[in-house]
């Protein structure tokens, strides 16, 4: 036998120990993947663009949060995403891809897994919002190949900031830096966000660049005035031509 097998023969000796000890294995392998876990995850606490600070990201206003909500009721994320992935072919037709602070503010999450329909995380100024109005009341008659569905009662189901408080309270539960001073203003701020003749410089001051008007063009305040404020501000806080993606400003 050559010296050298001779060693390989010792190895391998000592490894059988750890193959038949199943307590010993299992700390050795809780022993592999605690370091292996530690190297991966560590760094990520220390590297800034995993926790960057975007300018312009601010949370939603009372009648976006309710948009939100209504978003989330209808299951819209069943066929709609709002992730766009820093591919080119995505990049391409829906802006800028997402960065991990436009979520920020969103519990749960809209990323999405399903793309029935396009990404909507950018669709904010993309169309007018008579053209909203009309594509929810009957998408086939915008888009005739659609498969959408229709959702003309939101234009015909009024809402009243009843619940806005409490819905902001528990945002803030979960990290959304809602202050006192934004509670107290929530029902305030709800109304008049669809007022473009109201008293609406509190409202931009807490959420700046808020867009205020009558989004439904109906004099009611209805589901969907809160829908369309919320997709006509998705994507438009962040300010992409003076964003830099660099992790070491
Ligand atoms: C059954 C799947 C489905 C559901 C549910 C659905 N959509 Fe859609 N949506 C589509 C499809 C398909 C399109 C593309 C054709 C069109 O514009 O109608 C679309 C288009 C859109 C567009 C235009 C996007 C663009 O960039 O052209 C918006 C905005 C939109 N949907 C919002 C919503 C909202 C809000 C909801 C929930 C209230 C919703 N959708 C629910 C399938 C769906």
């Amino acid at each position: 036998m050559s010296e050298d097998t001779k060693k390989k023969k010792t190895f391998l000796d000592r490894h059988a120990i750890l193959e038949k000890n199943a307590t010993l294995l299992l700390v050795g392998s809780f022993v592999v993947v605690t370091v292996g876990g530690i190297v991966e995850i560590a760094p990520l606490f220390w590297l800034e663009n995993t926790i960057e600070e975007v300018d312009g990201m601010r949370p939603y206003s009372p009648l976006e949060l309710t948009g939100r909500e209504i978003y989330i009721r209808e299951g819209c994320y069943v066929c709609h995403s709002q992730m766009i992935r820093p591919m080119r072919d995505e990049v391409e037709r829906y802006g800028h891809y997402s960065l991990a602070a436009e979520s920020m503010y969103d519990h749960p999450f809209q990323w999405g897994s399903k793309r029935t329909g396009p990404d909507l995380a950018r669709v904010g100024g993309r169309y007018s919002d008579a053209w909203h109005v009309d594509h929810f009341a009957n998408p086939q008659a915008v888009v005739p190949e659609s498969v959408m569905p229709k959702y003309d009662y939101l234009a015909r189901t009024p809402i009243e900031p009843e619940y806005i408080r409490d819905l902001m309270v528990t945002h803030r539960m979960v990290g959304v830096p809602y202050t006192d001073e934004m509670i107290d203003a929530a029902v305030t701020d709800f109304r008049v966000q669809v007022d473009p003749f109201g008293d609406y410089d509190g409202l931009l001051e807490r959420y700046p660049g808020a867009q205020v008007r009558n989004f439904d063009g109906q004099p009611e305040l209805t589901e969907m005035d809160a829908m369309i404020a919320y997709l006509q501000m998705l994507g438009t806080l962040v300010d992409f031509s003076t964003f830099t993606a660099d992790a070491n400003r």
